[in-house]
């Protein structure tokens, strides 16, 4: 299947097709010189299969985890770019997952101003949400995604076999960005979550869940208003990744807010009950006080509130303000349940 992400002219295709990276050369051009960038949790099966096929590729693996998305491997990966002479007519690969694609987009948007970027996601994770939309960042001090840009890739090209190798763990922390896509947009997608065997309908899942980023991201490129819909359990999210690194993952750690941020007890319950039947975490002591730190920090967050996003009806999400005070008592009341 092909999607094509219309932004004039940064618009780009993704091709979602089992087996997609065994013939590579439909796709790509596979003579022009690439930094594949990758991490050691990418299994070899993988990295073989992208590398045997490339005639003029550098292969820069870095560690895995979110300590990845850091100063000093970005510039490490810059500085092996600039000992094997890319130029601008070259291009970055990202072969992983959202840490992976993260890191390489912002590597490939600041070498040289910005050079050309292709998406590998193996990861479903990154395979439903990160690859596109074109967001590339770093963290720093544990700040999330706190330096980065907008960069569109030129191509995502999706292999659902990737996920064959996935630790469960991970496959679910993705799922839970599509549960969230649900919440905000699909409510047939929601219903998939609460009623379907999941596994069975990976692919459907697979494909509302990218047709609603590529309506959004298009509508909204660089998040002037629409685009924060999908930040749905990120504000508080966020700040428990954060507060707690390493301990829960991206998806994890949004589903968890998600069911703080919601106030609507009916809808609530929906959400608990999906991320239960997902085996995701659900019970999650936080400290109040601690939080709020890391919510000042967002960048969806001004001096004195920040944008949060609400569902009061399944597939259909309101962009609202909260006062820090009000994001607070918030937090609080949830500490004492
Ligand atoms: N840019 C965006 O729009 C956006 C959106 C959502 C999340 N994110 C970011 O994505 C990141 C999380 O991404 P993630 O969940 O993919 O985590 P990840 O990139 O850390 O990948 C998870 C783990 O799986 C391993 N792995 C990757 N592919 C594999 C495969 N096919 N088989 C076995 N192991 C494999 C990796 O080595 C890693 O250890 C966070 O940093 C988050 O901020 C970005």
């Amino acid at each position: 299947m092909k999607l094509v992400v219309d932004l004039k002219e940064r618009s780009y295709p993704i091709i979602l097709e089992r087996g997609c990276t065994e013939h590579l050369g439909d796709y790509l051009d596979v003579n022009r010189k690439s930094f594949v960038i990758s991490d050691e949790g990418v299994p070899e099966v993988w990295k073989q299969r992208i590398l045997s096929q490339l005639n003029d590729a550098v292969f820069m693996v870095v560690e895995q985890g979110e300590d990845a998305k850091s100063f000093e491997v970005y510039q490490k990966c810059l500085k092996e770019m600039l000992k094997h002479n890319f130029h601008r007519k070259d291009q970055v690969i990202a072969l992983g997952g959202g840490v992976v694609g993260d890191l390489s987009g912002f590597v490939a948007a600041s070498y040289m101003r910005g050079i050309d970027f292709i998406q590998i996601p193996t990861t479903t994770l990154s395979q439903i949400d990160s690859s596109i939309g074109g967001k590339v960042a770093i963290n720093v001090d544990h700040v999330k995604n706190c330096v980065g840009a907008f960069w569109q890739p030129k191509l995502v090209l999706i292999d659902p076999d990737t996920l064959s190798t996935l630790p469960k763990r991970h496959v679910v922390s993705g799922l839970i960005e599509a549960l969230k896509a649900g919440c905000i947009q699909d409510e047939e997608l929601f219903r998939i979550f609460e009623e379907e065997e999941i596994e069975e309908n990976l692919e459907e899942i697979l494909v509302r869940s990218l047709k609603i980023k590529k309506h959004v991201v298009e509508e909204d490129e660089t998040e002037q208003g629409l685009r924060k819909i999908l930040n749905y359990g990120h504000t508080i999210g966020h700040a428990i990744e954060s507060c707690e690194m390493p301990k829960y993952y991206h998806g994890e750690a949004v589903g968890l807010g998600m069911l703080m941020i919601c106030e609507n007890e009916e809808i609530r319950q929906r959400i608990l009950n999906c991320l239960i039947k997902l085996g995701a975490p659900v019970d999650y002591q936080l400290n109040a006080n601690q939080l709020i730190k890391y919510l000042v920090k967002d960048k969806k967050a001004s001096n004195v509130s920040t944008s949060i996003i609400t569902v009061s009806k399944i597939g259909e999400a309101k962009i609202e303000t909260r006062t820090f005070e009000q994001m607070h008592e918030l937090l609080k009341r949830r500490e004492s349940e």
